[in-house]
């Protein structure tokens, strides 16, 4: 019981870190100048967004698929949970560009070589894009959460 309840708190963290991360590196990318506390912003937000994916999946997988919670077979038959897996995977894949573009950034920060932030708006809109879906999986896992979707 305990060890549920805390994997839930820690469920529920991850959506207080992860949504308010990936709206700050919208925020920081999204003015027409890019100085130096602009990209550090964005790229801290981005170590937050990172650490609340992996919060949400390892926690995620382990409430669905390890019998902490209604049972694999609950979710499985359920789709609001469809809907919500299909969710969080566009979320991934609409990743893939900040992602590339972020580290290349955290590459030449490190090298003390220029950045180049041409893409800088695109990874803004994506982050906005990303924090409206983040909205779509919470509608989809309150409803799952309440047998609305169930099939059968
Ligand atoms: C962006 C990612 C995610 C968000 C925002 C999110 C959000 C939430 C929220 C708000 C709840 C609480 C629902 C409630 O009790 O009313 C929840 C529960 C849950 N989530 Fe997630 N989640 C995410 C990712 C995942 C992933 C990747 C999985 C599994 C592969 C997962 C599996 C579950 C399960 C099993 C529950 C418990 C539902 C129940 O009480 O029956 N979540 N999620």
């Amino acid at each position: 019981m305990t060890l549920r309840w805390l994997v839930a708190a820690a469920h529920l963290l991850a959506l207080g870190i992860g949504l308010g991360a990936v709206w700050g590196r919208s925020r920081a990318l999204r003015g027409p100048v890019l100085d130096n506390a602009a990209i550090r912003r964005a790229l801290a937000a981005d170590a937050w967004w990172g650490v609340a994916a992996l919060l949400w999946l390892g926690t995620g997988v382990w409430r669905a698929f390890g019998g902490l919670e209604k049972g694999t077979s609950y979710y499985l038959a359920n789709t609001a949970f469809h809907a919500k897996m299909g969710l969080f995977l566009l979320v991934l894949v609409l990743e893939i560009r900040p992602m590339l573009t972020l580290m290349r950034w955290r590459r030449a920060l490190s090298r003390g070589t220029r950045l180049d932030t041409e893409g800088a708006r695109t990874i803004s809109r994506l982050s906005a894009v990303q924090a409206l879906l983040i909205v779509g999986i919470v509608l989809a896992a309150t409803a799952m959460a309440r047998g609305l979707g169930l099939r059968g």
